[in-house]
């Protein structure tokens, strides 16, 4: 397997024009991605991890900074070069009754890709569906379903569409866009597994964005914590659990329900004012909901420094 740097991103920003003005919706964020490697993309929504997401595989053109996938800067590629590269980015959404075709059924909606990207011809029905069921196997799903539509099946069972569908040009990139938040907790560990055995088989990258940091605790690398539009905090996933640096982070674990009450007296409630991604001015974009703010947060960008080996913050404290 090829190891090293797979993806990096450096400085992206992403504004999207309102009425009310500028929205910085992705506001500098820089991380590298190596081959094999998951990093979990954590905040609140609104914070711009969608946003995050769609502006690497170029579903939105980036406002300013650099993407590189296996080395190359594709914001300098053409239609037919991004075409190529789509091939190796895929997403899997949250929803996945939203994004699949309620009038396809699982052997169209896993061959549409492979007829899309030219892996099969039409004609070669046998090779279509030999090539469906294989996919339905790694994740899962029974082959009599093949030929089943969205609606007669569960949230699980549709997720598992959703994840065959991506793993079917053999990617090395997968970008999961809250791909558990719709299901239920019993099926989210379930389809967290599969995802996780599937990753291991395999060998790709996951780019994992969800809003719920105990879902991506087991199966992150690295995790990057956002705060609207910008990076607040990175860090192996277990320091970022050990040793939180950054308020937000510290009120995003305190949030996690853990079964013994007496820990929940350690919740921290944010209170305050959230702070718009319109036209933000300079200083932490946290401070009014901070319970550790002094005149130091405002006024200033709070630069993003790391604190100990691979741990970085945007904290002044
Ligand atoms: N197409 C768009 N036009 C204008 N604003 C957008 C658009 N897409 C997202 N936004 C805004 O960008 C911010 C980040 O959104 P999003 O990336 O969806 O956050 P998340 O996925 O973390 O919930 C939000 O304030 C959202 O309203
Ligand atoms: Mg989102």
């Amino acid at each position: 397997m090829e190891t090293g740097e797979l993806l990096r991103v450096e400085h992206l920003k992403k504004y999207f024009n309102t009425p009310a003005g500028l929205l910085h919706a992705v506001d500098d964020v820089s991380f590298t991605l190596k081959r094999g490697e998951t990093l979990g993309v954590v905040g609140e929504s609104g914070c711009g991890k969608s946003t995050l997401g769609r502006v690497i595989l170029r579903l939105h053109e980036p406002t300013d900074g650099k993407i590189f996938f296996e080395g190359y800067d594709i914001l300098g590629y053409g239609k037919q070069a991004m075409k190529q590269a789509r091939r190796d980015m895929q997403i899997i959404f949250q929803d996945p009754f939203a994004s699949l075709n309620p009038r396809m059924t699982v052997s169209e909606t896993i061959s549409e890709a492979l007829l899309i990207q030219g892996f099969y011809s039409a004609w070669d029905k046998e090779g279509l569906r030999k090539r469906s069921l294989e996919l339905m196997e790694m994740v899962g799903l029974a082959g009599r379903l093949i030929n089943t539509y969205p609606h007669e099946l569960d949230g699980g069972r549709r997720q598992r569409i959703g994840i065959a569908r991506a793993l079917a040009l053999n990617p090395k990139l997968i970008i999961c866009d809250e791909p558990v938040s719709a299901l239920d907790v019993s099926i989210q560990a379930q389809i967290l597994n599969l995802m996780q055995d599937l990753q291991d088989e395999l060998g790709f990258t996951y780019l994992f964005i969800t809003h719920d940091l105990s879902v991506v605790k087991h199966l992150s690398d690295d995790i990057l914590v956002m705060y609207l539009g910008q990076m607040v905090e990175k860090a192996p996933a277990g320091r970022l659990f050990e040793n939180p640096l950054h308020p937000y982070t510290q009120a995003l674990l305190s949030a996690i329900p853990v079964p013994d009450p007496d820990f929940n007296l350690a919740r921290t409630i944010l209170k305050g004012e959230l702070t718009s991604p319109i036209e933000p001015v300079p200083g932490c974009r946290f401070a009014k909901r901070c319970p550790r703010v002094h005149e130091g947060c405002t006024g200033r960008d709070i630069e993003f420094t790391e604190r100990e080996a691979g741990h970085f913050a945007a904290c002044t404290l």
